[in-house]
């Protein structure tokens, strides 16, 4: 196998740390970059990886996707280093915020970084991505929640509702508990619409597809903003009720799995789909909307100010 490199966002923690684990074991032709939000902590990564595995090819750039601009300079960066051909970008990096907050850029934080960011994150590298490479978009089985919490299967409708929600009505409870999920609904119409334009309007051979982790109780996600104190007794809880509802999982082993999708033959030409850690699985009927999901890839162009000269694809 040629040297290629992988990209991860978010891989300082949780899937995305054990995503890069199992990719820089695989083979030390693979070069790995932990794109990251905080320095530090994707130094200490990238250290503690290359001690892990043994595999040196393993560097750490900054990318906040709570900014565009941050994106932007990343993109830059990683063109200015030298590493070897870009092959797979894993868009894993991602959070379910208690509280309303915003990016930089002012879009609601969820969707902004969880889709946003990364919609503009994909579209830079996709002219730099290699012959048969890939691309994943981490979402979730909470693009589609238990029906006992959330009524209304989340559908999309616009984007300015998700990016701007005060100015669309009040913030009800109801609304803030919708962002994830509308923001992990995203992520697969984003997969399908992106997948289907390359095949439509490239001759590139790069695949596209959405990856659902399952319930995993030991990463941050559970608790972000939670003392270090407080986070095994929360991982703790979480643990036994993902027992006591059949959903137990870690990111030791959904990790595996997004690695595989990275690395594996038996996904190659496989595009548009959706996985369950190694299974295709179907989505919710408001992931399989194709002018959904249409409608969101022009209106996330508008939103992030996406240039004709930065992507490949058609912004219309
Ligand atoms: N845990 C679950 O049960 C579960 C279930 C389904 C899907 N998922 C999805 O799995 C993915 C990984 O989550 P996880 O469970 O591994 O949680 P995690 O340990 O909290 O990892 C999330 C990663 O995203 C990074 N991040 C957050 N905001 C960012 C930003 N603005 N720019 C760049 N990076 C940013 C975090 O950086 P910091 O370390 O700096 O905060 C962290 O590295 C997410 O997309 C999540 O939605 C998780």
């Amino acid at each position: 196998m040629e040297k290629r490199t992988v990209v991860i966002t978010g891989g300082n923690s949780g899937l995305g740390y054990q995503c890069a684990k199992n990719i820089a074991l695989k083979s030390k032709n693979y070069t790995v970059v932990l794109a990251c939000r905080n320095k530090n902590k994707a130094v200490a990564a990238s250290e503690s990886l290359r001690n892990e595995t043994g595999n040196p090819n393993i560097y750490s750039l900054e990318l906040d996707l709570a900014s565009l601009a941050s994106v932007r300079e990343f993109h830059n960066s990683f063109k200015q280093e030298n590493y070897p051909p870009l092959f797979s970008l894993v868009c894993n990096a991602g959070f379910n915020l208690p509280a309303l907050a915003y990016t930089k850029d002012g879009f609601e934080a969820t969707f902004g970084v969880c889709h946003l960011g990364h919609y503009l994150l994909a579209n830079l590298m996709l002219p730099q991505m290699m012959n048969n490479g890939r691309i994943i978009f981490v979402s979730s089985d909470m693009h589609n929640p238990p029906k006992v919490i959330y009524p209304t299967t989340p559908a999309f409708k616009n984007s300015m509702e998700l990016a701007y929600p005060e100015k669309n009505g009040k913030i009800t409870t109801k609304s803030l508990m919708m962002r994830y999920p509308m923001a992990k609904l995203s992520n697969i119409l984003c997969t399908r619409e992106m997948a289907s334009r390359i095949g439509n309007e490239t001759k590139k051979h790069v695949t596209v597809n959405a990856f659902n982790p399952g319930l995993m109780t030991d990463t941050n996600f559970m608790s972000p903003n939670i003392s270090k104190i407080l986070r095994p007794i929360i991982a703790g809880f979480a643990t036994l009720l993902s027992y006591v509802i059949n959903q137990h999982g870690s990111s030791t082993e959904s990790g595996k799995h997004l690695a595989g999708l990275v690395t594996e033959q038996q996904y190659e030409g496989a595009t548009g789909k959706y996985y369950f850690r190694g299974k295709e699985e179907k989505t919710s009927k408001p992931a399989q909307d194709k002018a959904a999901a249409k409608k969101l890839w022009i209106e996330s162009a508008e939103l992030v100010q996406l240039k004709q000269d930065e992507t490949i694809l058609s912004r219309k």
